[in-house]
C-alpha cells in the first residue's frame, strides 16, 4: 500500500482521500483553510456528500487518514501527490492555474526523489507540462514524475463514483510512472486507460462538454415542444429506449450549473480559440445554456402577469442540483438575483444550501421549510429537483398562497395534471 498526499480538501479532495484510505493506502489530506482542517480532524465533513462522513471517520479511526494545514507538511513522506485544488474560470474563459502552480512550486523542494505528482484537478491540455515546469523551477528532483488523472465524480455521488468509476484515465509519457499510478486503483473494478497527457486532459473536457451538449440539446427540444404542443417527458422517454441515445443526462431544466460544466465548456472553447479552431457547436451549447436560465425568469414574470415588482415569489431549491449544498454557478441563484433585481419579494427554501445562500443573497428571505417559503406567495418556482419537494402537502401549499397560485416547475418534478386539479396554474419546461 502507498503513501498518498491529497492537496485540497474540497468536493474532490475529501472523497479522493477518504476512498484511497478505505482502499488501504496511507493518506494525508491538506488544505490551507485551517477551520476546514480542524473540522475534518474531528470527523466533521464540511460538504454534503452521501456516505462521506462514515468513510472519513473510518479513515481517522484506522489511522490511515490524516488531515494537515498546508501542502508542505502533507507531502513529506508521499510517494504520490494528488493535486485537487480549484481551477476556476479566469480571464477570457481560460482555466486559471494559479493555485495549481503555486502548490507545485510550494511542494517542489520537499518531494522525495521518485515521487509522482498527479493532476486530478481539471486542467487544460498542456497542464501536465505546466506542472512539471513549476516543479522544476521550484527545485524538485529530476526524477519526480507528473501524470494526468482526471476526475469524473459527480457531486452528491462522489463516494459511489470514486469507488466505482466508469473508467480510470491516466495520461503520462513515462510508462513506468503510469503503471505505478494505475496500481493505486488495483482494487477498483474499472477499465484503466493509459494514454498521453494531452489526450487524458482532452478526455476530461470532451466528456464534460459532451454531457453539457446533451443538456442544451434537450433544453432546445423542450422549448420547441412547448411551441408545438408536445411533451418533452414523453419525447425523452421515446428517445431513450434507443440504447444509442439512453435516458441519462437528458432532463430539461433551468440549464446546467455547478462548478464544472459552465467553467469547463468556457475553458475548452478557449483552448479551441487558442488552437485557431472555431468550435461552433460548443459556443451554441453555452449560449443556449445562458438563455435557458433567462427563460425561467421570463416564465416567472409571465406567471406574475408581466411585472414582478412587489410580487411575492417562493423559491424551492437553491443548490445547482439536488443532493448537494453547492451553490457555485447555480441557475437558481441566477434566477433569484434576477427576480430580486426586478423588484420581487423572494422567500426561498433549500434543504442544504439555505445558510450559504443567505450570505450570497442578503435581499432574499430564507424560510425554514417549503410551507414557510410558499406562504403568501403568488408564484412558486421549483428550481432544484430535491426529492422532498415531490412529497409536499400541496393542499396546504395552495391554501397558504395567493392568486394566481402559479407554479413554475423548472425541473419537471411535479405531475402537471395533479397540480392543475389542486388549483394551481402549473407550468413546467417543455410540456
Ligand atoms: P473546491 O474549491 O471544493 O476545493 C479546493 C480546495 O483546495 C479548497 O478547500 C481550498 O481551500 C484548497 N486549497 C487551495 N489552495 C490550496 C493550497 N495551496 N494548499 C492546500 N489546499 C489548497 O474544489 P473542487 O470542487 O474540489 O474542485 C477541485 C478540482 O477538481 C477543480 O479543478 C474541478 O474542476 C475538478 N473537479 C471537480 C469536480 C466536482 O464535482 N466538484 C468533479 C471533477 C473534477
Ligand atoms: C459533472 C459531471 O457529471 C461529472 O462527471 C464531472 O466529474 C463533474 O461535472 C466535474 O467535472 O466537476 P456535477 O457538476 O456534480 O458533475 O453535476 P451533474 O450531475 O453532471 O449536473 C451538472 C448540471 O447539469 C446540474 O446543474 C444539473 O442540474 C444539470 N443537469 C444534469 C441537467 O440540467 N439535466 C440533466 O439531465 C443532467
Amino acid at each position: 500500500m502507498s503513501q498518498i498526499a491529497v492537496i485540497g480538501a474540497g468536493y474532490v479532495g475529501i472523497p479522493t482521500a477518504a476512498c484511497f484510505a478505505h482502499l488501504g493506502h496511507h493518506v494525508v489530506c491538506a488544505d490551507v483553510d485551517e477551520a476546514r482542517v480542524a473540522a475534518l480532524m474531528k470527523g466533521e465533513v464540511p460538504i454534503l456528500e452521501e456516505g462521506l462522513p462514515a468513510l472519513v471517520m473510518e479513515g481517522l479511526q484506522s489511522g490511515r487518514l490524516r488531515f494537515e494545514v498546508g501542502a508542505r507538511e502533507a507531502v513529506r513522506d508521499a510517494e504520490f501527490v494528488f493535486i485537487c485544488v480549484q481551477t476556476p474560470q479566469g480571464a477570457n474563459g481560460a482555466a486559471d492555474l494559479t493555485v495549481v502552480e503555486g502548490v507545485a512550486r510550494e511542494i517542489a523542494p520537499i518531494l522525495r526523489p521518485g515521487t509522482v505528482v498527479v493532476n486530478k484537478s481539471t486542467m487544460p491540455v498542456g497542464s501536465t507540462d505546466t506542472v512539471a515546469r513549476a516543479l522544476r523551477s521550484g527545485g524538485a528532483a529530476h526524477d519526480v514524475g507528473v501524470a494526468s488523472n482526471p476526475e469524473f465524480l459527480r457531486e452528491g455521488q462522489a463516494v459511489h463514483d470514486t469507488l466505482g468509476p466508469h473508467r480510470v484515465v491516466i495520461g503520462c509519457d513515462d510508462t513506468e510512472v503510469a503503471v505505478r499510478v494505475s496500481e493505486l486503483y488495483r482494487d477498483i473494478q474499472a477499465p484503466v486507460l493509459v494514454t498521453d497527457p494531452a489526450s487524458a486532459e482532452m478526455i476530461k473536457y470532451a466528456s464534460n462538454a459532451f454531457l453539457a451538449t446533451k443538456i442544451s440539446f434537450v433544453n432546445e427540444i423542450a422549448n420547441l415542444c412547448e411551441l408545438v404542443n408536445a411533451d418533452v417527458r414523453e419525447v425523452v422517454l421515446g428517445m431513450g429506449y434507443d440504447p444509442r441515445i439512453g435516458f441519462e443526462v437528458l432532463h430539461p431544466g433551468p440549464g446546467f450549473g455547478g462548478s464544472c460544466f459552465p467553467k469547463d465548456t468556457f475553458a475548452l472553447l478557449h483552448t479551441a480559440q487558442g488552437a485557431g479552431y472555431d468550435f461552433e457547436l460548443l459556443r451554441s451549447v453555452i449560449d443556449v445554456n445562458l438563455r435557458q436560465r433567462a427563460l425561467v425568469v421570463e416564465k416567472v414574470r409571465a406567471a406574475a402577469g408581466g411585472d414582478l415588482s412587489g410580487v411575492s415569489v417562493a423559491l424551492w431549491g437553491l443548490a445547482f442540483k439536488a443532493n448537494t449544498d453547492d451553490l457555485r454557478d447555480s441557475p437558481a441563484v441566477f434566477v433569484a438575483e434576477r427576480l430580486l433585481a426586478e423588484g420581487a419579494v423572494v422567500r426561498a427554501f433549500d434543504p442544504a444550501a439555505g445558510d450559504a445562500a443567505s450570505v450570497r443573497l442578503p435581499g432574499m428571505a430564507i424560510a425554514a421549510d417549503v410551507y414557510e417559503a410558499a406562504s403568501g406567495a403568488s408564484v412558486l418556482v421549483l428550481l432544484t429537483e430535491w426529492d422532498e419537494f415531490r412529497w409536499a402537502d400541496f393542499e396546504r401549499v395552495r391554501t397558504s398562497m395567493k392568486p394566481p397560485f402559479a407554479v413554475v416547475d423548472a425541473r419537471n418534478l411535479l405531475d402537471p395534471a395533479a397540480m392543475r386539479r389542486r388549483g394551481f396554474a402549473y407550468q413546467g419546461i417543455g410540456r
